[in-house]
């Protein structure tokens, strides 16, 4: 590929993501948007329509030849199929979060990416969130000395859990998140982990509704992430997010609920400013950062912010937080 040409991409899966990964997609002057996939009809007849692209139902079926990455935004657990089929067709990844819902799965995509040779990143959005960028510099420096304990939390609304419809757990959804940030900011995996949870709202959706991670360090650093999508629909806030680090000579606290944007009627709201806006036709935001951030790496040959063994690892420990769920006991990772 020329430095000057457009990255020609396509996505797979036009939900909620996908639909903003396109968006991101039409505002970069690097890239260009050439097709979509989605396997419902009526989204995709919607979405081709909205971004004048051609759509798919089969991800087997769109041009390869006319395709150097795709963007895969399928549900957590319908990662594997599609990451293989274009890992094998040498073409650029980067699939949302998690990488899989398995270590093995995880593990299949890896080999695949790594035997072809392209680059494969997940999205962990958190790397490209300024706020949690700030936190890992302020570690980096030393300032608050070696880390005692960390603490992070992420809860969601209950009608977000019922649109994923039980097809993945909060600890592959939601604190797949925070253990990705617990270990980049500790720069180190842990060893151990304790996990508790609980199903009361979503049982009949064979999901847990709430959990809580205990995490342990070789060194004796100690984590928790509190993680839930139940907090009821008329919370202002969709996203209840925390991240509190102590250390030797100091704490980091960051808290995300409200964007000092609050806007109030009969259920009020505290939108998101910082994800993903469009503004005057384009696509602003920490999303948009991620996917420059993965072009630029494939333009310009360089190494991602994320490696695939970091975002294996986070897999990893969500499942063995879920296998201490069931054992009821600590699991080593
Ligand atoms: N980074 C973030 O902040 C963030 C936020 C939400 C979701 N996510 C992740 O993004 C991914 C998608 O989540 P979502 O909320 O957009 O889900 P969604 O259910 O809104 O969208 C997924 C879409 O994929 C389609 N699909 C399923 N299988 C397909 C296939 N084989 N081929 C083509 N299309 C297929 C579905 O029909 C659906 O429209 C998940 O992995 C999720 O964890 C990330």
């Amino acid at each position: 590929m020329d430095k000057n040409d457009k990255i020609k991409i396509g996505i797979v899966g036009m939900g909620l993501m996908g639909w903003q990964y396109a968006e991101v997609i039409r505002s970069l002057p690097d890239a260009e948007l050439k097709w979509i996939c989605e396997i419902n009809d009526e989204k995709l007849h919607s979405a081709s329509t909205h971004f004048t692209v051609d759509g798919y139902l089969d991800f087997k079926e769109v041009p390869l030849d006319n395709t150097d990455a795709v963007i895969i935004a399928t549900p957590d657990n319908y990662h594997l199929e599609p990451a293989l089929f274009f890992a094998q067709a040498k073409k650029h990844i980067l699939v949302e979060k998690p990488l899989a819902t398995s270590v093995q799965d995880g593990m299949a995509i890896i080999e695949a990416s790594e035997s072809s040779g392209v680059k494969l990143m997940v999205g962990h959005i958190l790397r490209f969130d300024p706020r949690y960028v700030v936190v890992k510099q302020r570690i980096e420096s030393g300032e608050i000395g070696d880390i005692i304990h960390m603490y992070a939390r992420r809860n969601n609304l209950l009608s977000n859990a019922i649109r994923i419809g039980g097809r993945t757990s909060p600890l592959f959804f939601l604190a797949i998140h925070d253990i990705d940030i617990l270990c980049w900011l500790k720069g180190a995996p842990p060893v151990k982990v304790f996990s508790i949870a609980t199903s009361k709202l979503l049982r009949s959706l064979n999901t847990y509704d709430s959990a809580f991670l205990l995490l342990e360090w070789k060194d004796g650093t100690i984590g928790c992430i509190e993680t839930s999508w139940v907090m009821p629909d008329y919370s202002p806030t969709g996203l209840d997010c925390q991240l509190e680090i102590v250390g030797e000579r100091g704490a980091v606290h960051l808290r995300i609920d409200n964007q000092n944007l609050q806007i109030f009627k009969e259920k009020s709201e505290f939108p998101d400013t910082s994800y993903h806006l469009v503004l005057y036709d384009k696509a602003f935001g920490i999303l948009r950062a991620e996917v420059e951030h993965f072009l630029d790496c494939i333009k310009n040959g360089k190494e991602l912010a994320i490696s695939a063994e970091e975002a294996l690892l986070a897999v990893k420990i969500a499942a063995a937080a879920h296998k201490s769920i069931e054992e009821k006991k600590g699991v080593e990772i």
